[in-house]
Formats: C-alpha cells, structure tokens, sequence
C-alpha cells in the first residue's frame, strides 16, 4: 500500500519533465562526467523535499530488487534525507560532487590530493629519545574490534535468509526453516550475546588491558534507532565492565543513527554529541574523568596512559575521514581537518613526545583503507611522519579482516628502510566475516614496541561450537612469518620487519595464500598475479592515495559489506546487481517504451 502512497506523491510533486530527466540521467550514467549530469535532476528532485527524494529512491530499489522491500525502505529512508540535503547544498559540478559520485555511486575516482601542509608545534627533535629494549618479559594487550551484537538474535529463527542479516524473528519470515539458528551463532548472522559472553571470558585470562576498535551494533543498519543504538552501546559497556578484569580502551564505531553519520559542526541539522556523550559514560572507569572530558569535546577522541606505563594511546574518531559518511557532502567548502581530529591527534602526540613518551594511535577505521577520503589520509600521514620516532604502533578495525598496513616516509620508493610505522587490524567478532578472532600482542614493556601477534579464533564449523565455543590459536606472526622475513631474535615486530614480510609474500606464493586465509578465516577464493600486487600494494598503503584500490562503480545502497555499511568492496567478484546491472535492465526498458511511463511502469510493477 506504502508503494501507492509514494507513487501518488511523486507524481504529484515531480513534474514529468523531471523524472524524464532522471530516468535519461541514470540511463547514462556510466561515467564520472554523466555522474555529475545526473546530480543536476536529482538536485531538483532534492529541491522538493525530503519526502519525495526518499520515496524515489526507495522506490527504484525496491523496483530493480536490489534488496529487499523493508531493506530499501528502511536503508534509504535513513540515509536520503542526508544525500538530499547535501544535494541542496552543493553545485553539481564542483569537486564535493565529484567525491559523493565516488562514495555513492562509484562512477568517479576520487580527486586528487588538495595539497595542505600540515603544520606542528614544533621541529622533529634532531636526535630523538631512543627507546630501548633492555630484556625484559614482554607484557599482553588483547585486541578485538566489530563485534556487532544482534540482541535481537533468536535461536531456532532461520539463519539462511534474504536479508543482510539472518537469525531474527522477522515479521515477514514465510515458509519452513531451513537451518534454525544455533545457541552460539551462525555465518549469516550477527554475534549473539551467548558467543559475546564466552569470548569475554576466554579474553580477559592474560592481558593488562585491550583495545577495542568499535561497531557494537548489528548490521540491521535499516532498523536501527537512536534509542537501540544507545541502548546496545551501554549494555555493552557495562558487559565489558563486569566481564572483563582489566581496562579496555575503545574507539568510537559507525555506531550512530543512521549509522556512520557524524555531521560535522559546520551543519547545523543533525547531531551526534548523544553517541560521545553516552561513551563518555561508559568509558570513565577506563579513560578516568579527563578521557572522558575529551571525548564529550573532541567529538569522540581522548588520550590515556595506561597505568604503570609511559605509553600514550590516542583514541581518534576517523569517521570523519569516511567516504560512507554522507553528511561529509554537504558544501562546497573543503575542510582540512573537519571536527579537529588531526589537530586532537597533534597535540597529543606533542604532549607525548615532549614526557618523554610512546604513544600508540588507536582507531576504527585504518587511514590507508579505500573507504579513507584522500585529503585526510594525507594529512595523517604527514602527522605519522613527523612524530614516527614517537609512534611504536597503530591499532584499526574496520575491514573485519585480520591485516596490517605499512607507512612509508617516502610512498615512491617502498622498502625496507623507508618503512616508518606499522598498523594492525583486528579481524572481526562477528560470524557472519569467519571464523570469529581476535588479536593477543606480546608487548615490549621499555620500547611499547609489538614482539608477537596471536591470533586466536573458534571454529563455528565444529560440531561441539554450539555447546561451547572453543578459543584456541591460530597462529603466532613470529613464527609463521618470522623465518621468510628474516627475522632476528632481538628484533620487535618493527615496520621494516613487516615491509620483509610483504616481500616475502611477494616471493612465496604458498606464504601469501597461507596470509589469505588468516585474513578471512573462511576460504579466501582464489587471487591471481593481479589480485595479488594489488593485496600487496595495499598492506603497503597507509596512505589511501597509495592502496592501488580502484573504485568500481556500484549504486552503494545494494553494495553492503561485510560489516553492513554501504561501501565499495576492492574485491567482491559477486556485484551481480550494481548500478551496471540497473543501467542495462533500465535501458532495455526504455527501448520499448517511452521514458516518463517506462519508469512509472516499473514503479506500479512493485
Ligand atoms: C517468532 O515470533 C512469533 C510471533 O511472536 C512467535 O509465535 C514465534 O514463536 C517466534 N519464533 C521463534 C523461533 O521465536
Ligand atoms: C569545529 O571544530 C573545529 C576544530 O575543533 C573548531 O576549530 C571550529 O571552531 C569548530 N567550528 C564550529 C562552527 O563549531
Ligand atoms: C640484535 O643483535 C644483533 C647481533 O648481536 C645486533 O647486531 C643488532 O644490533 C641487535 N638488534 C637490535 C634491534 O637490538
Ligand atoms: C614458502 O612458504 C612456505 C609456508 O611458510 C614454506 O613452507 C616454504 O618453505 C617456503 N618456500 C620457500 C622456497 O622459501
């Protein structure tokens, strides 16, 4: 019926020439230039309201099929309005739009680095404070990230299914089920708090304190409200509280509604102080009254030293540097450093090396990953540069993959030798990204620097998984990787070690499709020469303008991730359906009918 209601209002309040517009826009849009032609009509229909831009939108998803009804209609109803207000705001034809054609519809590169030279509070220090290994047993930090906890998982609901997420009662769940939900969780479906519980209790055995590198929620992205939102956030605050015996350092997530919106303060709609507020909360006991001061103010971001030691970790909201992030779209005015987060970073990464300290950067998503807006990217760079000697290591999610990434002081001549920094990423909680794992360093306790990575993971493929999920090791970076890169008994896993590796897989191809695995903890597929320089390239690319990641073109509302967010996918072989796919079925129906009743047609067939 809703359909209807869409219907009567777009026809009431879009003049046929408009949509005949839109429709010859989109028909042609395989370009970046035609990109920005269709944002002409879509900035008119934007011009009509919210309402009317939403019910199009969801209207020519649920048309082509690209997910299903209560999917496109909840999706683009979060999201819209955000894409129609920066529609209003900005010109077609100027460098924002250029980015949003990106994000959105993946039909143009993005733009070129606009050059900034960031700048410091002081020189690099001429001979920098070393910081040297002097024997002594290495201490453990335990790191997880993208748990996305689905409190509504139902045991006994199907977890096959035709929605991005299974294993809930849905409403309009037909027919028999085919594979009930297990107690402990399943490949289709977010993590249930039963597998949260036993992963809390194996992960809190060895460590001083862990790293959390945020999404706490389930991918339902076209459910959620503010209200579960918070909700989910403190329950799993106060979980980590009881469970684990020792302090957890977390980042700031997608977690938002809609999620990964953060509105800048420059945009007076919209506002996210409610996510900082409520972390604030349910971080104090970890980061103390002043960590939490700075996260309600700096939008998200705080810094801590760990008690008992002389390391710094800086906590950052990289959100703000995210394509998926539409509220990013909304002027023509470039920002350098939306929300401050690169000068929060800089100060504190002065006040560390100033103590006399190391420091480690922590965040959700790693800043050379192909979600990564370039500018900003860059200007982290520049920021990673100047305080290397300071920074002895940087810890990411995101991706839901077990990986690395490597900074380089110069990206033109990659080695050994001009490696600076080194990132790791956590491999995701949740069952529907593999197997669910999560990362044990064995840390240096004069120099802060890693000496080890374990990764640990359980087997959802073993039959006693649904009893009771066993924790066990998967595999330690030293040994695995230590051999073929050379090395060293004395030497921590520095960047030039990790820079060898990449060499080694280079040169060993069993090395690298045994790295494959890891990364996906489920079957990789296949990689050719291709797949493989671009891999490599990648875990060589903490600056995103360097990842080789191609972006491919894709109407970004069917193209979910693994994580549920509407991003590009470097590798995903299965876009049956993108905007190539829409292009082709629309123009089919435009050779048989005429544009204006083609397109309404196919508006009434739903
Ligand atoms: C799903 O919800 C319906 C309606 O509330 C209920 O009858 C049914 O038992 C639920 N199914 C499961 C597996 O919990
Ligand atoms: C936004 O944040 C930046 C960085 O903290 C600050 O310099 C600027 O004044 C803020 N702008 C507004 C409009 O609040
Ligand atoms: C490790 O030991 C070797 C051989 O004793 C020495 O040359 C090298 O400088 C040491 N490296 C570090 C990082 O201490
Ligand atoms: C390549 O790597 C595999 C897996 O680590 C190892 O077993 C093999 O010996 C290596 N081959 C060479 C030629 O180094």
């Amino acid at each position: 019926m809703h359909i209807w209601l869409y219907i009567v209002l777009f026809v009431t309040c879009v003049s046929a020439g408009l949509v005949d517009d839109i429709v010859n826009a989109i028909k042609n849009a395989a370009t970046c230039a035609s990109c920005h032609a269709l944002l002409v009509p879509l900035k008119g229909l934007a011009a009509l309201g919210d309402t009317p831009f939403t019910a199009s939108l969801t209207a020519v998803c649920t048309s082509f099929g690209l997910e299903p009804e209560d999917v496109c209609e909840g999706a683009i109803g979060q999201q819209g309005p955000i894409i129609a207000h920066d529609l209003r705001a900005i010109s077609p034809l100027k460098q924002t739009s250029e980015k949003l054609c990106g994000s959105l519809l993946g039909l143009c590169q993005p733009p070129a680095v606009n050059k900034w030279t960031v700048s410091f509070p002081k020189a690099a220090p001429k001979s920098p404070k070393p910081f040297v290994r002097t024997g002594k047993a290495p201490f453990q930090v335990a790191h997880f990230s993208d748990i996305h906890i689905d409190r509504q998982y139902t045991v006994g609901t199907d977890a096959s299914c035709n929605k991005p997420i299974c294993c809930r009662n849905f409403t309009d769940h037909t027919g028999p089920i085919i594979e009930p939900a297990g107690p402990f969780g399943s490949p289709h479906c977010d993590t249930p708090a039963t597998l949260v519980h036993s992963f809390l209790d194996q992960v809190s055995k060895d460590n001083i304190f862990s790293l959390f590198t945020g999404d706490v929620i389930e991918a339902a992205v076209w459910l959620t409200t503010q209200q579960e939102v918070i909700d989910d956030m403190r329950i799993f605050n106060s979980e980590l509280q009881t469970m684990l015996g020792a302090p957890v350092y977390p980042t700031i997530g997608p977690e938002n509604s809609p999620t990964n919106a953060f509105p800048r303060n420059t945009t007076q709609q919209g506002n996210s102080q409610w996510v900082f507020d409520t972390q604030a909360d349910g971080w104090k006991a970890w980061i103390q009254d002043a960590g939490s001061d700075q996260v309600k103010h700096f939008s998200g971001s705080y810094s801590i030293i760990p008690p008992g030691t002389n390391l710094r970790i800086i906590s950052i909201n990289t959100v703000y540097w995210y394509k998926m992030n539409f509220w990013l779209y909304d002027s023509d005015i470039l920002q350098a450093d939306p929300n401050g987060i690169l000068g929060f970073t800089i100060q504190q990464l002065q006040a560390a090396e100033d103590a006399g300290q190391r420091v480690w950067i922590v965040a959700h998503m790693q800043p050379g990953s192909g979600d990564t807006l370039w500018d900003q990217s860059n200007y982290f760079d520049q920021i990673v540069q100047r305080y290397k000697n300071t920074i002895a290591g940087q810890f990411y999610g995101h991706s839901h993959k077990d990986e690395f990434s490597i900074a380089y002081s110069d990206y033109g001549n990659r080695n050994k030798d001009t490696a600076t920094s080194i990132a790791y990423i956590a491999p995701a909680l949740t069952p529907r990204s593999g197997k669910p794992a999560f990362k044990l360093y064995d840390v240096d306790p004069d120099t802060y620097e890693v000496v080890d990575v374990r990764v640990f993971y359980t087997d959802y493929s073993d039959p006693s998984f649904q009893q009771n999920p066993q924790w066990e090791l998967l595999y330690s970076a030293r040994s695995t990787y230590g051999p073929a890169a050379g090395l060293q008994a004395n030497e921590t896993l520095s960047p030039s070690f990790w820079h060898r590796v990449t060499d080694a897989f280079a040169a060993n191809d069993t090395l690298f499709q045994q790295y494959r695995t890891y990364t996906a903890r489920v079957d990789p597929g296949s990689c050719d020469a291709s797949c493989k320089a671009n891999t490599i390239c990648a875990l060589r690319a903490l600056r995103s303008e360097n990842n080789c990641a191609v972006t491919q073109p894709g109407l970004n509302f069917k193209r979910r991730d693994v994580e549920g967010n509407f991003v590009e996918d470097e590798d995903d072989t299965c876009e049956g359906k993108g905007i190539g796919h829409i292009f082709t079925r629309l123009a089919g129906w435009m050779d048989e009918a005429d544009p204006v009743s083609g397109f309404l047609h196919l508006l009434i067939l739903t």
